[in-house]
C-alpha cells in the first residue's frame, strides 16, 4: 500500500499558483482604486446639457467653410472687425443677415434664426459662444 505524497514539482506549481493568483488580485485592486479616481471622476464631469456652448466647435461646423478656420476669410470676409462689434449686432447679423446700421448682408451669408446651428435652433448662448472664439483668433 503506498501512500500518494506530493512531488517538490507539485508542491512549488501549487505555491507558485497561489503567489500568482494573489499578486494579480492585489494589481487588479490597485487598478481599481487608479481608475475610481480618474474613469469615474470623467463620468461624473461628463458636460451637462445646461453647459456653455463650444463657440469653436460651432464655427468650424457652420462657418469655417465660408469664414475660414481662422475666421480669416474665405468665401465670406474676416470677422475680426465683426467680433468687436457688440452681442446683439453680432447676433442680428448672423441670425437674420442683417448688419450694423440694418445693412442686408449678401444672401449667400445664411440667415441662422431659419437654418438653424448644427440642425437645432440657434440660441443666444451659442451665438455669444461663436463671437467669444472669434475674438479670441483674430
Ligand atoms: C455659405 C457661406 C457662409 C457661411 C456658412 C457663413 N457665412 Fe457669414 N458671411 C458670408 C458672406 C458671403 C458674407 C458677406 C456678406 C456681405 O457683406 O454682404 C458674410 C458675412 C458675415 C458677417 C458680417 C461681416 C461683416 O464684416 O460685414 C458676419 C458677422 C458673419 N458672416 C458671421 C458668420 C457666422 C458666425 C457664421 C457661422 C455661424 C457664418 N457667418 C456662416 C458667408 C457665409
Amino acid at each position: 500500500m503506498s501512500e500518494k505524497s506530493f512531488s517538490r514539482r507539485e508542491i512549488i506549481a501549487v505555491v507558485t499558483f497561489f503567489v500568482l493568483a494573489v499578486a494579480l488580485g492585489f494589481g487588479a485592486y490597485r487598478t481599481g482604486i487608479r481608475m475610481a479616481g480618474t474613469g469615474s471622476g470623467a463620468v461624473v464631469a461628463a458636460t451637462p446639457a445646461s453647459a456653455t456652448p463650444d463657440g469653436q466647435a460651432l464655427f468650424v461646423g457652420n462657418c469655417a467653410g465660408c469664414h475660414g478656420a481662422q475666421a480669416e476669410g474665405g468665401v465670406g470676409p474676416a470677422l475680426g472687425e465683426a467680433a468687436a462689434w457688440s452681442a446683439p449686432e453680432f447676433a442680428q447679423a448672423v441670425l437674420n443677415g442683417v448688419g450694423p446700421g440694418g445693412r442686408a448682408l449678401a444672401p449667400v451669408m445664411p440667415h441662422f434664426a431659419q437654418t438653424g446651428l448644427d440642425g437645432a435652433p440657434a440660441t443666444d448662448a451659442q451665438v455669444e459662444a461663436i463671437r467669444t472664439f472669434i475674438q479670441g483668433v483674430q
